[in-house]
């Protein structure tokens, strides 16, 4: 019989091995190392399953209901999902799952495979527990994440995962070819997604940051919408796929409304807030992280005050716990994400947080 591990052992365990062996690492070669575990873990069915014993990662959905967590008509097991630039590639949905994610967004995905910015371009605040990064979308490219993401849909139980697809401009194309390079990935990747996520606010793609500027944004949009609607087609299913754009927290308020007023215009789905900030001045890339957090926070209030309740807000920036789901929550997320935490806190910590996340809602009297 398997020993039950308190939570909080956990933590410490975490702690200890990040003290001893992921501290001294290069912060892009420890990224690289649980990547792979994690991968091999989602490929081995045993192995899942120990994981969501131990770490107690529900497979039941959470509850429903009109408050409950549901992201575009999936049932999610719990609020929290997994942010853009972990699994750039697709390969870990299933172990990223497994360890309590209810949604797992892949991708930065570029129409071009690219190798990304050069080295080093990942840097850990160890005091602040945030990270900065210039990794400039790093990825296998289009074609390749479309072909390991119909493997996982086509594999046993592969359509139940929660998957969103981010797609990016490739560092090749100009920026008046933006929308072009937005149609081709959305044409090859929609299909496989739950949700399609146009990025415009990575700081580290030079020009894509202000393809935010509403006329911009508008015909990238558009073409990923129509690349989209292409990629559905050939399955037989007419019809959009749920469509979000990404934006920075360093947008000024009256930007933040106008695209808000163009997510109402196109009829779009709704936004993910934020990404990371390069409001800083330690060097080169974005920050992330709890430094980040007031201002998603702010973001988010914002955009829900502009847009109507059907509209999906994702929040994203600086949560790291229970607390700050529920903060996110107030201000008016539907579903949140976080990457920078996972790195600090460990694999136990997505089941703690949605663990917590379903207490709260269940003294809250919603379940
Ligand atoms: C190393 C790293 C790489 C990232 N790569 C991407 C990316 O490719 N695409 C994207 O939309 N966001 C990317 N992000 C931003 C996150 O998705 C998220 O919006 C941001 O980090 C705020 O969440 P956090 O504070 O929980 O990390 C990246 C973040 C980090 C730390």
């Amino acid at each position: 019989m398997l020993i039950q591990i308190q939570p909080v052992t956990w933590e410490i365990v975490y702690r200890l091995i990040f003290n001893l062996f992921f501290r001294g690492m290069d912060p892009e070669r420890a990224h690289k190392l649980a990547l792979v575990m994690i991968t091999a873990m989602g490929e081995f069915p045993p192995a899942r399953g120990l994981v969501g014993l131990l770490f107690g990662a529900k497979r039941r959905p959470g509850p429903t209901g009109p408050d409950g967590n549901r992201l575009f008509g999936r049932d999610l097991t719990g609020p929290l999902g997994l942010a853009a630039g972990f699994d750039k590639d697709a390969k870990a949905v299933k172990g990223l799952t497994a360890l309590g994610f209810s949604f797992v967004e892949v991708g930065t995905v570029t129409r071009f495979p690219q190798p990304g910015n050069q080295r080093p371009r990942l840097w850990r605040l160890l005091e602040q527990r945030a990270l900065r990064n210039a990794m400039g979308f790093n990825n296998a490219g289009s074609t390749a994440v479309a072909r390991t993401l119909r493997e996982l849909r086509r594999s046993p139980g592969g359509r139940d995962y929660v998957v969103g697809v981010n797609i990016g401009k490739s560092k090749v194309t100009a920026v008046p070819e933006a929308a072009a390079d937005y149609f081709v990935s959305a044409r090859r990747l929609a299909r496989y997604a739950d949700y399609l996520v146009v990025n415009v606010s990575s700081p580290n793609t030079p020009g894509l940051r202000d393809l935010q500027a509403v006329s911009q944004l508008r015909p990238v949009l558009l073409a990923a919408r129509a690349g989209a609607a292409q990629s559905l087609a050939k399955d037989g299913r007419p019809g959009n796929l749920p469509l979000l754009v990404k934006i920075a927290p360093d947008l000024s308020d009256e930007d933040i409304d106008a695209i808000a007023d163009l997510v109402e215009e196109l009829d779009l789905d709704g936004v993910v807030a934020v990404n990371t900030t390069v409001a800083h001045d330690l060097g080169a890339g974005g920050l992330s992280g709890p430094p980040l957090r007031e201002r998603g926070l702010e973001v988010v209030r914002r955009l829900r005050q502009r847009l109507g309740r059907e509209r999906t807000i994702i929040g994203a920036g600086g949560v790291t716990c229970g607390l700050d789901v529920e903060a996110y929550q107030a201000a008016g997320a539907n579903v949140v994400q976080a990457y920078t935490a996972f790195i600090y806190e460990g694999p136990a910590w997505p089941g703690r947080v949605q663990r917590r996340a379903a207490r709260s809602m269940a003294g809250a009297g919603r379940s």
